[in-house]
């Protein structure tokens, strides 16, 4: 059945919008919810005011990022800057290192920006509105209604992947990825309810992270199941369709991974703009469609030594490519000069047991490790 013909929308109007006798979507997800809510660090119990900085905080930390994954940080960053004040008066590099491993490192350049503006232009208060919360640094359509259903209970429909998932299903939508998103907002709109629209935004994100899962939704265990067009087409596993994605490129690089005998690594802080802006990084030469064959080598090492190629490949994917590392190493002595073209003023030699507090991005650990542990080829 297509999307759009007179079919659906009253098969719609029956189904994912109940009739009048019956509860409705928002009606059953707010009782799920009450009773089967995920704890979670950011969370508010019923009746508590929620604290604006910590529903921003973790809506930024879980952008792009899973809710397993981002606990860990959202703890570390309250315990370190428990107020959006003290965030703003902390130094980018102390941010950065402790966002390390979390990726996509402009959302931490942004946030602490974010926190910055804040405080200079809010008085540390964070606005209520969609329209100025957009002005902020990282905060996009989806962060900023969050932050309004959330933190501040004004209705406002938040739309991530979770709610686009089952949205698609319970109006069995099958118009592909991207190409459906408008069509999928309006539908998440006219299910938000003006009640706890913050309550109700987190309930069908956990919905969708628990039982309307991608691959295999646990249809008979979802509080929608009777509103559920997708599950009575029996459709629901295969839904959301998305357009075929082009095939990431792949850069290709060498990264000089130089060890001081008295044990200390070389790093270097990348440029503030572009990707990884401000993390350190192991130098390498630039990420290009092909690796610098080795006489080429002389004029990109961060000092003249005897490099040896490690056995194998560093291979990270970023949203956008796939990056594949040779690495080299040498060993050399404490006095060593820095090769010019290295940028030395940007360079730092770091104790090994000092590397895990660095700033250093996924794919640099990646390296580091692979360049310590693998043995020369
Ligand atoms: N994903 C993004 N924001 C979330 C939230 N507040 N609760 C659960 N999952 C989320």
């Amino acid at each position: 059945m297509k999307q759009g013909s007179s079919e659906l929308r009253y098969h719609q109007r029956n189904v994912a919008i109940a009739p009048q006798n019956q509860p409705t979507v928002s009606d059953v997800l707010l009782d799920w919810y009450d009773e089967e809510r995920r704890d979670l660090p950011w969370r508010y119990a019923p009746g508590q005011r929620p604290d604006p900085y910590r529903v921003w905080l973790s809506e930024i930390m879980l952008q792009q990022t899973t809710v397993k994954a981002v606990i860990p940080f959202f703890n570390k960053f309250i315990s370190l800057w428990p107020a959006v004040e003290e965030l703003a008066a902390a130094e980018r590099e102390d941010v950065l290192k402790a966002w390390a491993g979390l990726g996509y490192y402009s959302r931490a350049r942004n946030l602490h920006q974010c926190a910055q503006l804040i405080v200079e232009r809010h008085k540390a208060c964070f606005p209520e509105t969609e329209k100025e919360l957009l002005e902020l640094p990282g905060i996009g359509p989806y962060t900023a209604a969050a932050i309004v259903a959330i933190a501040f209970y004004h209705p406002a429909t938040v739309v991530d992947g979770n709610v686009e998932r089952v949205v698609t299903r319970l109006y069995a939508v099958e118009t592909p990825l991207p190409d459906g998103k408008p069509h999928l907002k309006e539908l998440a709109a006219d299910l938000t309810p003006r009640h706890r629209p913050g309550d109700y935004a987190q309930a069908i994100m956990d919905l969708g992270a628990t039982i309307c899962s991608p691959r295999k939704p646990s249809c008979m265990l979802c509080p929608l199941i009777g509103h559920c067009v997708a599950q009575a087409q029996g459709i629901a596993a295969r839904l959301p369709m998305r357009k075929p994605k082009a095939a990431r490129p792949v850069r290709r690089g060498v990264a000089f991974l130089a060890l001081r005998e008295d044990g200390y690594v070389l790093l270097r802080e990348r440029p503030q703009e572009g990707l990884l802006g401000g993390m350190m990084e192991v130098p390498s030469s630039p990420w290009t469609d092909d690796v610098p064959p080795e006489d080429e080598h002389a004029g990109l090492v961060p000092v003249r030594a005897d490099w040896c190629r490690v056995r194998g490949l560093v291979t990270h994917t970023f949203t956008h490519f796939r990056l594949e590392l040779e690495i080299f190493r040498a060993v050399i002595p404490r006095e060593t000069p820095l090769n010019l073209w290295a940028q030395p003023a940007r360079c730092r030699w770091v104790r090994r047991g000092e590397l895990k507090g660095q700033a250093l991005p996924s794919v640099m650990r990646k390296v580091v490790a692979h360049g310590l542990h693998e043995t020369p080829s």
